[in-house]
């Protein structure tokens, strides 16, 4: 990864945020003659009379008319996404873009710095405007949980309003798209990834993908306060074998159908103008250079009709994996298979004049490519007005990051939806606002991890820790006192690996005291107070891109760190920070509480407080399976159904499982609990029989059998019980979050007909097959009612 360093979300903004000084600096010797004077607004019906006026209305006769005037070397120029870093000095950014040579860059996140850029761009021959792209996965300025807790809400409005005030907060900072959502399944927590996306399961995670898609772009991806969303990462990159990141994935074509490409198209049937491609191979063919996967699949059978772009270096990286030998090649493999645009490598640039010019690659391929990056552009409403989201001067913010700019009581709001209950002995929780709380651990006061990995333009200093939180909330009332009580890891090693990149500002800082000292100061804090709440998980960087685990246990002297909480014989409460599902059994069966927090976002401390002292009610519920062990992954609970089962109750030798412990995942998919209880009716089905055309419906009452307003997610599973071919031994086709007071019931009602039954069989012909379905209806995945329909 030589020369990349200003995108990552850990380790970026210093070094972009000096590129752009500079970049500013340059831009204003550059520009001072020509724009002195003159508004953006005027610039940009230049732009339109210059270009084709007369054509604006008709997009595909604007885009035609413009191809039709482009230079080759503007054509290429169109297909290069550049990264504002230091890979590309400033002078000779603008000298680029000036004359043609850039389609769009990202990495740069403020009006101040894209405007003399899209400056530079109206000064080009044609005045193509630029777009101006950044990763804004769960966030922009204001942090939302990482996608994973996000999901674990199972709220649909909650993940539209993360997606649209990021997209909101992206573009009054100058922004037209985002690399997002990322709907990529993951049923390898060794994945670092996985943090990133919605969880194990089709259903769930394309819900997740429609309803971000539609809260980056609002009513349309052209409004002034909406942001391009690019569905990635396509395809299957979650499904890279070991978990491990970039490794290969091969899959057979009914399993990417029924369970991993839905999520995508999810996103593009939402509306979604954009796709990055997998940096992964897909069944021995990189994504990158995969004319199936992107014309036959996406272009041809989706009708997709946005732009793609490759995944970073991507196109050169076809070289590393052996089907091309030369950048030629690359270009040409890449060009031909539907790569659009090329994100911060020169393959293009540097070879695809060549290429047309020899008749190797047919100009029609590359207009094709061309029309899909200004069809983007036009419709980000960037030829109508390129400075859009840039704005005026005048209307800059004054000071970017402040805090007036921030979503905070949304924030707060989405961040307590996404946390998970997992255990809560003898109602250890909520706690008394009361007496003195002991908190403790490496995530405690940690503000940069409490945002997650991908933060986008985040300010660590903005978050707030559990620490704070919980000063906050019992300010007056009771006292906090506080130890760090481990590092996150004892290795120099793995410390070393977090901060690379980051030297000059390290994420992860060790305590040079020795774990035990750490520990005893920890045991001694404890001791003088009525509860411990423990902070433990992961950095932020240990669940990101390239951040892969070979054990999914606590690191460092955590475990150890808990243990020796526990012999004081306080109440422990576990609060977990991390982004994939851990193996914490000793934790399962020895804490008080458990609260999975994930990485909460801007104002994490404040809602894990709301939870800790009962001012919210948990009512999040996993999205991905929790294993026992690494040893049980994958594990998820949509399997396929097999020949020699292991049935509880019965012996379980010649069945499928691990002998040396218990069947079944640590906490199942759709597990969560509340402060309050709830029971679930036997399901009430209107008919036995589904007609083809018809539809029936299963119905549940819930009834909240305790004393406290809670809200659950009542989850709809169909199996399908005889099938042509292999069929999942359920799968989620439906939940209802209900919020219901002490004592209240609810008739939940689901509706079942044909569509919702099918699937893609032996020839992928999408079909439902006539026979019995057991219906399932449970407050997670692993407990449930059942009863059963025929379909005619
Ligand atoms: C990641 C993408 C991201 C891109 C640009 C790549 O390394 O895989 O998800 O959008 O960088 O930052």
């Amino acid at each position: 990864m030589a020369g990349r360093t200003s995108r990552r979300c850990a380790h970026p903004r210093q070094r972009t945020m000096r590129m752009l000084s500079l970049l500013a600096a340059a831009a204003s010797l550059a520009c001072a003659p020509l724009f002195a004077g003159a508004a953006p607004a005027a610039a940009a019906t230049a732009t339109a009379n210059t270009t084709a006026a007369p054509a604006l209305a008709d997009k595909q006769a604007f885009v035609n008319d413009l191809v039709a005037r482009m230079t080759l070397d503007e054509k290429v120029g169109q297909l290069r996404l550049i990264s504002i870093g230091p890979e590309m000095p400033a002078a000779k950014l603008m000298e680029e873009i000036t004359a043609g040579r850039v389609g769009g860059t990202f990495n740069s996140v403020t009006r101040k710095d894209n405007r003399p850029l899209q400056e530079a761009a109206t000064r080009s021959r044609l005045k193509i405007p630029i777009f101006f792209a950044y990763d804004v996965v769960h966030g922009h300025r204001t942090i939302f949980p990482i996608s994973l807790g996000l999901a674990s809400s199972w709220d649909m409005g909650v993940v539209e309003q993360a997606a649209r005030i990021s997209g909101l907060e992206a573009a009054s900072d100058g922004l037209d798209a985002t690399f997002a959502p990322m709907v990529d399944i993951s049923r390898d927590p060794r994945w670092g990834r996985t943090s990133e996306g919605f969880g194990e399961d089709p259903f769930l995670v394309s819900q997740c993908s429609r309803a971000s898609v539609k809260g980056f772009q609002g009513s349309s991806p052209a409004n002034a306060d909406s942001v391009m969303a690019f569905v990635k990462h396509f395809a299957l990159y979650g499904a890279v074998e070991g978990g491990r990141d970039y490794n290969t994935v091969d899959m057979s074509p009914q399993r990417m159908y029924n369970d991993y490409l839905p999520p995508y198209r999810a996103g593009l049937d939402a509306g979604a103008g954009g796709v990055m491609i997998a940096l992964n191979s897909v069944n021995g063919q990189p994504a990158t250079s995969n004319k199936w996967l992107l014309r036959d699949l996406l272009r041809k059978e989706w009708g997709f009709k946005g732009v793609t772009v490759s995944d970073h270096g991507a196109i050169d990286e076809l070289l590393r994996h052996g089907v091309a030998s030369n950048g030629r090649e690359a270009a040409q493999r890449a060009i031909e298979a539907g790569v659009d645009m090329s994100m911060a490598d020169t393959r293009y640039l540097e070879q695809l004049p060549t290429l047309v010019k020899s008749g190797a690659v047919p100009m029609a391929l590359l207009d094709d490519a061309v029309r899909e990056v200004l069809g983007a552009k036009y419709d980000m409403g960037l030829f109508h007005d390129p400075f859009r989201r840039i704005g005026t001067a005048q209307t800059d913010p004054a000071d970017v990051n402040a805090d007036s700019r921030l979503h905070r009581a949304e924030a707060r709001d989405a961040a307590r939806k996404s946390m998970v209950l997992l255990e809560n002995r003898n109602r250890t929780l909520p706690l008394k606002k009361a007496g003195t709380v002991a908190v403790i651990g490496p995530l405690a006061d940690a503000q940069i991890d409490m945002m997650g990995s991908w933060s986008a333009a985040g300010v660590a200093k903005q978050s707030v820790t559990l620490l704070q939180g919980m000063r906050d909330a019992l300010a007056g009332k009771g006292q906090v006192v506080y130890a760090r009580g481990a590092n996150i890891t004892d290795d120099p090693r793995v410390v070393g690996y977090l901060n690379f990149l980051n030297w000059d500002n390290p994420e992860v800082v060790q305590d040079k005291r020795p774990a035990g000292d750490m520990i005893e100061e920890a045991v001694r804090v404890a001791r003088g107070a009525d509860t411990i709440v423990v902070a433990v998980g992961e950095t932020r960087g240990m669940s990101h891109e390239a951040s892969s685990r070979s054990s999914l246990g606590l690191t460092g002297s955590q475990l150890t760190l808990l243990k020796a909480l526990k012999t004081t014989g306080k109440p422990l409460v576990v609060v977990l920070m991390n982004g994939r599902p851990l193996t914490i059994n000793w934790e399962k069966e020895n804490a008080d509480a458990i609260l999975e927090a994930w990485y909460p976002g801007t104002e994490g401390g404040h809602a894990i407080a709301d939870l800790l002292f009962g001012d919210a009610n948990p009512s999040g519920k996993l999205p991905i399976t929790f294993p026992r062990s690494l040893g049980q992954i994958p594990t998820y609970y949509n399997a396929p159904r097999i020949g020699r089962p292991f049935t509880p109750g019965k012996a379980p030798n010649y069945t499928s499982q691990y002998f040396e412990e218990e069947y079944g995942p640590l906490y199942p998919f759709g597990y969560g609990l509340s402060y309050t209880t709830f029971s679930l009716s036997d399901i009430r089905l209107s008919a036995g029989k589904l007609a083809r055309n018809g539809r029936l419906t299963a119905s549940v009452t819930v009834r909240n059998t305790g004393d406290r307003a809670g809200e659950t997610v009542v989850q709809l599973y169909v199996q399908d019980v005889m099938a042509s071919t292999v069929r999942p031994l359920k799968e989620l086709k439906g939940f209802r979050k209900v919020m219901l007071a002490p004592g209240e019931s609810r008739v939940v009602e689901f509706p079942i007909d044909e569509a919702m039954l099918k699937f893609y069989d032996a020839r992928l012909d999408y079909v439902a097959e006539p026979g019995d379905f057991n219906v399932q209806v449970g407050l997670d995945s692993a407990t449930v009612k059942e009863a059963r329909f025929t379909l005619e």
